[in-house]
């Protein structure tokens, strides 16, 4: 199989060295900036890949949204399948793609794009042919679980911990979307699409780890718990909530254990019950390796991960019921059996009043 790779970044030169290695694949073109333009199999226009008939397959790490999208629908007009790691591309256009890849019979996957070289949607797409998947989610940014625990287990400062997350290549170009939950959004509205074929736009509820500080991880640590940024979606007979919040755990609890980088996914078929999967979630080679094992189901025949009645729809999170850990100004309390909704909205409005609030999930 002949693969052309757009972007030559972290996730770039490690899918083009492991696929200078793998059996039965071969590096056609890589797609980079002039001014990066230094080897023969280097080019610098879209349209020397999408006119190179000798092109099975094309693989894009250049994330963001534009023009990773105009490259990939020109690719799969081009009647090249195409594989990518870009999660924020999948959410915005991934209906739009998988129409596109079906339309011209080549494959779409994109398994790389959320858990890094962790098989969760693989492992999703296969199994939602056969079991009904009820819920998903997990510890998906290896950036904040990096930030979170090296404060917690190490002491580290925030800036400190997210610097050296930025040199170790997890964080996004801009790690905003780390540090905001949106990255982790992102994975939650692809494990969505993958899980129940609805991809949730509207209502999403998501919080990050800005508000995190060094006071609150001595508070934690000191009653024997530990805060992780985890997402959630499920698929229940009132509809489809798709949230992100920082969650206390408990010591004895599994995501406790899950420190560093490491990303923790989890799913729960209604056959299957509980399935979870931990690994490594962000870097070069852990992404490169997820995109090979795309690259070697597009050489099995895979076709797609989301179905053709994939649509977007509005969550709902008012039907989610969770208790919290609240800080207000310093201040700690709990509330109890509130919406998830009601939840993110309460912390809203007491920002808006100039509070500095912190809240999260007291894991069930
Ligand atoms: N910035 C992302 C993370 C990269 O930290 O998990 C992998 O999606």
């Amino acid at each position: 199989m002949r693969i052309s790779v757009l972007g030559f970044g972290t996730v770039g030169r490690g899918v083009y060295e492991m696929i200078c290695k793998a059996k039965g694949m071969e590096v056609r073109k890589v797609l980079v900036l002039p001014a990066e333009c230094s080897e023969s199999f280097m080019v610098t226009s879209i349209d020397e890949i999408t006119s190179d008939k000798e092109t099975d397959v094309v693989v894009e790490c250049m994330g963001g949204i534009h023009p990773a999208y105009e490259f990939a629908s020109s690719c799969l007009k081009a009647g090249k399948s195409f594989v990518t790691s870009n999660k924020a591309l999948v959410a915005e256009y991934g209906i739009e793609l998988e129409a596109l890849a079906k339309e011209k019979d080549v494959s779409f996957l994109f398994s790389a794009a959320c858990g890094g070289a962790i098989p969760v949607l693989h492992n999703i797409s296969v199994a939602s042919q056969t079991d009904r998947i009820l819920r998903c989610g997990g510890i998906l940014n290896g950036t904040t679980n990096f930030i979170l625990t090296n404060m917690q287990d190490n002491g580290k400062d925030y800036k400190e911990a997210l610097a050296e997350a930025q040199r170790l290549g997890y964080a996004e170009a801009d790690p905003t979307a780390d540090v905001s939950g949106m990255d982790t959004m992102r994975k939650v509205m692809l494990l969505s699409s993958v899980s129940f074929s609805s991809l949730p736009v509207e209502n999403l509820c998501c919080e990050g780890i800005e508000n995190f500080t060094k006071d609150i991880a001595d508070y934690v640590k000191e009653r024997g718990l530990s805060v992780r940024l985890m997402g959630f979606c499920g698929k229940t007979a009132e509809g489809i909530y798709a949230y992100v919040e920082p969650v206390v755990v408990s010591s004895s609890a599994v995501e406790a254990s899950i420190s560093s980088n490491i990303n923790f996914a989890w799913y729960e078929g209604e056959n299957s019950g509980f399935i979870g999967l931990m690994g490594q979630g962000a870097g070069r080679y852990p992404t490169a390796s997820a995109v090979l094992r795309d690259l070697s189901a597009v050489m099995e025949g895979k076709k797609s991960m989301i179905g053709p009645d994939c649509v977007r729809i509005k969550a709902d999170n008012g039907i989610c019921m969770n208790s919290y850990l609240l800080c207000i100004d310093g201040v700690f309390s709990a509330i109890e059996n509130i919406s998830v909704t009601d939840m993110h909205k309460k912390a809203k409005e007491l920002r808006e009043k100039g509070s500095k609030v912190f809240f999260a999930q007291y894991k069930k």
